[in-house]
């Protein structure tokens, strides 16, 4: 592919495997500066020869590590994509399974850690015209097959997208771009039948 993307620089959440590492490694071969993040720096990951930051981006200290260091190394952003997602509180159970403690997880991980990476970000996407891709989940248009709190958390996700893209898209950042995945489970270690 040639996206014309070289000298660009972006931000990857939960790049270590999966989705978040497919996504560096085509970043990366596409001539991109990128800075990828997880808690776990992967061998897969740190061959791509991205600049790694280990962070557990479900809180605020872990989500500004991040994104001070990638200022620092990449000098501006034009891509953030947050991809970091479902995570270890996500389990196949009901409503009335689901304590406070669960639901403030699974949305620290889901929704603020796009919300502070974003508000990190934006005054650097808007002088370079830049853009958010924000990974959602087919969950959060049909939640009916999913754990209440991670479609609840994707749904609001995708409203977090619109608002960001009619407050700063006139003033050229933060385009929001939308990924959902539906079909077959993405066989990449993603939790259990959450799409
Ligand atoms: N797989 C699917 O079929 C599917 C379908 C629909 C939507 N999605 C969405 O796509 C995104 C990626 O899914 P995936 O299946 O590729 O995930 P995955 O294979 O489970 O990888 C998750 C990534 O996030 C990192 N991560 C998890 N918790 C973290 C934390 N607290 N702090 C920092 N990093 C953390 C993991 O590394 P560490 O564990 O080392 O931190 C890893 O790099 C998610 O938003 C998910 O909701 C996936």
């Amino acid at each position: 592919m040639h996206l014309n993307l070289t000298a660009k620089t972006a931000v990857v959440t939960g790049a270590s495997r999966g989705i978040g590492l497919a996504t560096v490694r085509t970043l990366t071969a596409e001539g991109v500066r990128v800075v990828g993040a997880a808690r776990t720096i992967t061998p897969e990951l740190k061959e791509t020869g991205a600049y790694t930051v280990s962070a557990d981006l479900s809180t605020a200290e872990g989500v500004a590590t991040l994104m001070d260091s990638a200022l620092t190394e990449l000098g501006g952003i034009d891509l953030l994509v947050n991809n970091v997602g479902a995570g270890d509180d996500v389990e196949p159970i009901g409503f009335l399974d689901t304590d406070d403690t669960q639901w403030t997880r699974i949305l620290d991980l889901n929704l603020l850690s796009a919300v502070r990476a974003a508000r990190a970000a934006l005054p650097s996407l808007i002088e370079r015209r830049g853009s958010i891709i924000n990974v959602s989940s087919i969950n959060s248009r049909l939640p009916a097959a999913g754990p209440v709190a991670y479609s609840a958390a994707k749904a609001a996700l995708a409203a977090l997208g619109k608002s960001l893209a009619e407050e700063f898209g006139p003033r050229g950042g933060a385009r929001e771009h939308r990924l959902s995945r539906s079909g077959p489970h993405f066989p990449v270690g993603g939790p259990r039948g959450i799409r």
